[in-house]
């Protein structure tokens, strides 16, 4: 896809959709700063790296959530839109609806996120699915089911970012238990396309014991893990990649989990200065509200050395 064309997909799926207010927002945001400003990498005043290399492997794009910067999150419409987007694959939340079925949606109540109230863990799956998780979007949208979103991920030919959502260890070790059963049945060439994280260890820990070959992502926020050993605790649980957020990233992290033979796949990146800035480097994978500005990003770093980003 030419470079430029992306908006365009954009601007056709909001019309489409009839989203305009999404469709007018979008055009605002074309013209802040951040999205006219050259892309240019800053050296990292931070870890004392200094300038910044070339980037050397290509960044995979991960719709965060969807495409949630254009239409409503975790819904079927944001992950076919992020995949027209050029996303490589997609990323969304799992929890567990009071009679135990695997449900995508990030928050523990569905307040923001659809016309109805309350605790996701207190609604029957029959209860969720009759809410519309897509307000703001012309046609109502179903909070999706597990197997629907591997239905799409399947037919789209992507890759999955599972993650696994819960109040507590114990609620995310629950929703684990339920989404089991559903990978299980991928494992072989379908499995390999799916890797689930967790900022609840051990819940990522149940999973792994009952199905080794499952590929993890071990995720971090606070700020404790400045100090703490995140490379440590990734490989404790087997997993094949280090998910911090923004702010927890700094090139000396990205070098040394690479040393460790881990993959860095950082959360969540939308401006376009630190799209840049996490490319170069070196990251592996890129969550992003808006996945054209990853895919735009990856080509413009690449084109001065004269060749596309590596499959
Ligand atoms: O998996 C990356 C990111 O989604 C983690 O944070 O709160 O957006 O689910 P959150
Ligand atoms: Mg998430």
């Amino acid at each position: 896809m030419a470079w430029h064309a992306a908006p365009a997909l954009r601007m056709l799926r909001c019309a489409a959709t009839g989203e305009t207010s999404t469709w007018r927002r979008e055009r605002q945001r074309m013209t802040t700063a951040d999205d006219t400003a050259p892309l240019s990498v800053q050296p990292d005043a931070g870890d004392g790296a200094g300038a910044t290399p070339a980037p050397t492997r290509r960044v995979l794009c991960f719709g965060h959530r969807g495409a949630r910067g254009h239409v409503p999150e975790n819904t079927l419409l944001a992950f076919d839109l992020a995949f027209d987007l050029g996303a490589d694959a997609i990323e969304c939340d799992v929890q567990r609806s009071h009679d135990g079925q695997p449900v995508i949606i990030h928050d523990g109540t569905v307040d923001r996120t659809t016309n109805g109230s309350g605790l996701v863990s207190m609604l029957s799956f029959a209860e969720l699915r009759a809410l519309n998780a897509g307000r703001g979007a012309a046609l109502p949208q179903s909070i999706p089911t597990l197997e629907e979103t591997l239905d799409l991920v399947r037919r789209r030919g992507g890759q999955l970012n599972l993650e696994i959502k819960g109040e507590s260890v114990e609620e995310a070790t629950g929703t684990a238990l339920a989404v089991e059963p559903y990978l299980r049945a991928l494992e072989g060439e379908q499995g390999r396309r799916i890797l689930v994280s967790s900022f609840a260890h051990p819940a990522i820990a149940v999973l792994k014991e009952r199905l080794p070959w499952l590929r993890v992502g071990a995720l971090f926020s606070g700020s404790e893990w400045r100090r703490q050993d995140m490379l440590a605790a990734a490989q404790a649980l087997g997993a094949e990649a280090i998910h911090p957020s923004v702010r927890l990233t700094v090139s000396a992290l990205v070098q040394r989990a690479h040393a460790a033979g881990l993959r860095v796949n950082v959360w969540t990146a939308n401006r376009r200065s630190t799209i840049a800035r996490l490319i170069e480097w070196g990251v592996d994978g890129l969550f992003t509200d808006y996945p054209e500005r990853v895919i735009i990003a990856r080509a413009q770093l690449w084109a001065p050395l004269g060749r596309p980003a590596p499959e």
